[in-house]
């Protein structure tokens, strides 16, 4: 298929322009399936390298909101030594690399998605690759009392989880990630990891400074091409 593609290429210039954004689509699932079928393919331990890593996300195609190439790196890297459950705030690529690294171990990832039309994309694509270890949560962001957060269906969220993944809610929300915390703080275990991405933008080291004042949490910073997350341990 891959050589076909490239010998397609040259003709593209010559496709009318309303069949160039269809035929992109297609090859844009073919990539996504293709790199899916690769990493569930992988011999338990095994992590994608990073060319097939960046397979996923083009084929995934929401490039200015997926997360960058570094916090996957790490995100896999927990996913596929973490004793326990996984949260995820905002779905994704990630989601889908959490479903295959974590899911394969039986450990089950708990996401929270505000958006509906995002929410649908994911949970398809996870059922279509049978990736039935996550559970992906439509979970509207409501006023929790000066800042916003998502809805999560407490009581059937797993007593404590090990490591959080927080990529969302978006930086417009008012109080932005900061929510995490308050509403689901005795949720995290203690020495839970919460990886914090977007860690440089003012509203995220406001997030960083407000967690600090309420508890000793321990942060590093990890800076990284277009951006810094942080690896954050819960006391
Ligand atoms: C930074 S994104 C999460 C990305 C995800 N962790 C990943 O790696 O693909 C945070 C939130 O932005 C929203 N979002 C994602 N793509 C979007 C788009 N193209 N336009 C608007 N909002 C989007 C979704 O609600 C998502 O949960």
């Amino acid at each position: 298929m891959e050589s076909l593609l490239n010998r397609l290429r040259p003709l593209a210039r010559l496709m009318p322009e309303g069949l160039k954004g269809p035929l992109r689509g297609v090859v844009r699932d073919w990539q996504l399936r293709r790199a899916l079928e690769r990493i569930a393919a992988l011999p338990p331990g095994h992590l994608p390298t990073p060319p097939l890593v960046e397979e996923l996300r083009r084929g995934w195609g929401n490039l200015g909101y997926a997360a960058r190439p570094e916090y996957l790196q790490e995100l896999m890297e927990r996913a596929s030594t973490t004793p326990g459950p996984i949260l995820e705030c905002g779905s994704g690529v990630s989601t889908l690399l959490l479903g295959l690294l974590a899911g394969k171990r039986g450990v089950e990832t708990w996401t929270l998605e505000h958006l509906p039309q995002w929410h649908a994309r994911v949970s398809g694509t996870l059922e279509r690759q049978g990736l039935r270890h996550v559970h992906n949560v439509l979970a509207p962001l409501r006023d929790h009392g000066g800042y916003s957060w998502y809805s999560p269906p407490v009581e059937r969220l797993p007593a404590s989880f090990q490591l959080v993944i927080c990529d969302g809610p978006p930086g417009t929300t008012p109080g932005g990630r900061y929510g995490l915390w308050p509403v689901l703080g005795e949720r995290l275990a203690p020495g839970a990891v919460i990886l914090l991405d977007d860690a440089d933008r003012p509203g995220e080291e406001e997030v960083l400074q407000r967690w600090r004042a309420e508890a000793a949490m321990r942060v590093e910073m990890r800076h990284v091409p277009g951006g810094a997350y942080a690896v954050i341990t819960r006391p």
